[in-house]
């Protein structure tokens, strides 16, 4: 143990001492290289990741959060690992925020700043950012106790950089049902009070808190409403104005399992609230992503009104396999962060998810091609035009002919990746992913390629597909074997060199 306790410290001594960019979280050039490993999305340097938390915006700064375990590649005892970026794109590891305390694990939540110091955690000069989160307590979880998940919050006086508990944590008790977690808060203006939406089981709550730390509860949503495959999860509530400028509410909620491809997914309604209630004027079930790999995702806190934009991440990959992909050092990487916007067609109501500008920033010349192309570079933007009526199979692949093959048939966009390279780490990874786009007309497809992952953006993010892939050696090939859209290539740059 002595020897142990030795090593730790002699290992902590020597990172203490190292040159800043040599620390083993620090971005430098010479990590990020392994194989899998995402070149423009956000992975963890090591350890296992899986939902974004907290994501605040703060003095120039995109602060991401996420469920961590350091010492494993699965899931285990919660942390939040934390990084942050100015652009969104590349990002500077930051030391764990929150480790598990006596009162449990830290699940998923969320962050703010808390402008008027109404919690009193701060000062009006230095308003402290406040992050709410579930804690859960594994132990009396498995004295078969109900009651063993609990809201707790934390705040940091310097910019994120160091995390403080509340000493009167928790600061929502359980009312004794096992599933009561994942704490979505932001500003009620007109009601001038924190507005909590809460997970709970096959439903949302909503609370209100004058200081985040008395919550009083407000109503229930969604019982019987929308999918109910899988337990309720990571709910998030927004404001969003459509193209007419009128503002409808936007409640996202995460359900496992039950989505559209398997396994995990997250659902939206379009509706309104009131500061005590939501109602949604949904009769569909939507999504926010009809691929299998984008869960748990959410909004942005804060961002400036200057600049106005709603911004999303979620986390790329899927309960059904998400602890057994073929990564060693590390497990999961985030979607790309995505603009969300509202589009109003008569009385239907549909989100539009748009890679974020900032990606634009990565993106090289592009080139036009009409059948073949061979790429110098294996992250790219493939970029084509394609009517509803047409008819397509496109196929980006490598040397060992791995490869995904889309496909766009009678109005239904196809993904196949059961030839796509190691597929064998689970049953349902290999399948093909079809999704039913006749209500819509298509126009344009995006598709983003990075080293384990492909995102389709049809009609600029009128509808996205997210999937995982994981070649044994980069796909650096395209073909179109059927249809005559000619497509263009964009390159990409890698966020580490
Ligand atoms: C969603 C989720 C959350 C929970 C967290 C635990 O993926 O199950 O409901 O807070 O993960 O890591």
């Amino acid at each position: 143990m002595i020897r142990i306790c030795l090593l730790v410290f002699t290992l902590s001594f020597s990172v203490a001492c190292q040159p800043e960019k040599d620390k083993p979280n620090d971005n430098h050039q010479t990590q990020f290289q392994e194989p899998y490993r995402s070149q423009f999305h956000f992975t963890p340097p090591s350890g296992w990741m899986n939902d974004p938390n907290g994501m605040v915006y703060y003095e120039g700064e995109y602060h991401l959060f996420y469920q961590h375990y350091p010492d494993s590649t699965v899931w285990g005892p919660m942390h939040w690992g934390h990084a942050a970026s100015k652009d969104l794109m590349h990002w500077e590891h930051l030391p764990i925020a929150l480790f598990p305390d006596s009162l449990g694990y830290i699940f998923s939540g969320s962050a703010v700043v808390d402008w008027k110091n109404t919690s009193g955690l701060g000062s009006k000069t230095n308003p402290p950012l406040v992050a709410i989160f579930t804690f859960h307590d594994a132990a009396e979880a498995e004295k078969g106790r109900n009651d063993f998940q609990t809201q707790g919050i934390a705040y940091s006086l310097d910019k994120g950089r160091t995390w403080k508990m509340y000493d009167g944590n928790p600061v929502l008790h359980n009312p004794g049902i096992a599933d009561f977690r994942d704490p979505k808060v932001s500003w009620h203006e007109s009601s001038k009070q924190w507005i909590m939406s809460l997970a709970v089981k096959d439903h949302i709550e909503f609370y209100s808190s004058p200081d985040f730390k008395k919550w009083n509860k407000l109503s229930e949503f969604g019982q019987r409403v929308g999918a109910h495959g899988g337990v309720w999860e990571c709910p998030d509530l927004f404001p969003l104005k459509d193209q007419n400028g009128n503002t409808k509410w936007i409640l996202f909620v995460s359900i496992n399992p039950g989505g559209p491809q398997g396994g995990s997914a997250t659902q939206y309604f379009v509706g309104n609230f009131d500061g005590q209630k939501f109602t949604s004027q949904d009769t569909i079930t939507r999504w926010i992503d009809y691929g299998p790999d984008n869960y748990a995702g959410v909004t942005w806190s804060d961002i400036p009104q200057s600049d106005g934009r709603r911004l999303f991440l979620g986390w790329m990959s899927n309960w059904q396999y998400g602890q057994v992909v073929p990564t060693e050092k590390w497990r999961s990487a985030m979607t790309l962060p995505r603009e969300i916007s509202l589009l109003r067609n008569v009385d239907v109501y549909e989100l539009k998810f748009s890679p974020a500008r900032e990606v634009k920033n990565l993106e090289g010349t592009p080139k036009n091609f009409n059948e073949d192309a061979t790429l110098d570079n294996p992250l790219c933007k493939i970029s084509f035009k394609v009517d509803s009526s047409q008819t397509f199979l496109l196929t980006i692949y490598n040397e060992k002919n791995e490869k995904v093959m889309m496909s766009l048939n009678a109005g239904v966009l196809s993904f196949d990746r059961r030839q796509s390279g190691l597929t064998s780490f689970n049953k349902d990874f290999p399948a093909v992913h079809k999704v039913n786009m006749h209500d819509i007309n298509i126009e344009t497809l995006d598709v983003y390629v990075d080293l384990a992952s492909i995102e389709v953006f049809v009609n600029g993010g009128g509808r996205v597909l997210t999937e995982i892939v994981f070649p044994s050696v980069p796909y650096n090939k395209i073909r179109l074997e059927q249809g005559d859209p000619q497509f263009a290539i964009s390159p990409l740059s890698s966020v580490w060199k």
